[in-house]
């Protein structure tokens, strides 16, 4: 894997390497659910390029940018025994250079969910994610549907934008016990981590709901907020049952395909986690 630290030589780079080429990027702290996505990527293309950067504009001024779990040699040597090609590590100031001033914005989605509770989130990630397009010009991008919201918005801003690139989504990697694998888990106590269970035991409650013909929105909201409020170290963000695509958040009867999706606090950790009904 070679590894280069700024665009410039990224592109020298890149432009030696067959096609088609897959893309995945990163915020680091790499698990098991990103190694599936390059796993996707290699499966699939000749030449699977990654990008490995803590991206400071996605993050909200009392959010976790100065402690997200960053180990570089770490993340470098799990993205390399998993075949990654070429990957860029770039600096702050080589991402934003003094003067940087343009912001891509999605409307419409990115108010509701997780663009209503972080102002800005998802500004400073289609920004940066059009950035890294350009940057790497892959034939296709890898994202996981554990960001449910943000490969919705992503989609969107590679159709409005016409820009040349395969989306393919991956489905969620879970530990056994059904928490999503999260970089932001290596926060979580033992006791916090148990508590965080019930994130995937109340979709799951929904889910099997759902399955045996329960299609009322709010009966299903209610069966997921039922089982994360019984746990006391679990703050509720939001529960939402929506419509698939505008992201809607639906009343009354369920038709079609819905994502039930959930944001909470465990002590001072922010999880997210979702499914797919129907
Ligand atoms: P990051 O949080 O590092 O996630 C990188 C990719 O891995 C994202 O597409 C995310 O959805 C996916 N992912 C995370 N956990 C997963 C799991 N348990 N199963 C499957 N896929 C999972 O998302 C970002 O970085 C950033 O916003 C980025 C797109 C890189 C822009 O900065």
């Amino acid at each position: 894997m070679q590894v280069t630290r700024t665009i410039a030589e990224f592109r020298a780079a890149r432009a030696t390497l067959p096609g088609p080429v897959g893309l995945f990027p990163t915020l680091g702290g790499v698990h098991a659910g990103h190694l599936a996505l390059v796993d996707a990527a290699r499966a699939a293309n000749a030449s699977v390029v990654s990008t490995l950067f803590l991206n400071p504009t996605q993050f909200g001024e009392h959010e976790d940018l100065d402690r997200y779990p960053a180990d570089e040699a770490d993340d470098l040597g799990q993205l390399e025994a998993h075949g990654v090609d070429l990957i860029l590590v770039p600096s702050r100031e080589e991402m934003y250079a003094a003067g940087f001033d343009t912001t891509v914005h999605v409307g419409g989605i990115t108010d509701r969910l997780e663009g209503a509770r972080r102002p800005g989130h998802f500004d400073g990630v289609t920004t940066v994610v059009l950035k890294l397009l350009n940057i790497t010009t892959p034939d296709r991008a890898y994202f996981g549907e554990k960001d449910a919201q943000q490969l919705r918005v992503i989609r969107q801003l590679v159709r409005d934008l016409d820009l040349p690139v395969e989306i393919v989504a991956c489905p969620t990697v879970r530990d056994p016990d059904g928490l999503a694998l999260s970089s932001r888990n290596a926060y979580l106590s033992s006791e916090e981590r148990t508590a965080a269970l019930s994130l995937s035991r109340g979709m799951g409650l929904a889910s099997d709901a759902f399955a045996a013909g329960e299609r009322d929105a709010e009966t299903l909201r209610f069966l997921v907020r039922g089982e994360l409020e019984a746990e006391p170290l679990v703050r509720v963000d939001y529960v939402s049952l929506a419509h698939d695509e505008t992201l809607a958040e639906l009343q009354g009867e369920v038709t079609g395909t819905a994502l039930l999706s959930l944001a909470v606090h465990v002590g001072m950790t922010h999880l997210i986690d979702n499914v797919t009904l129907g």
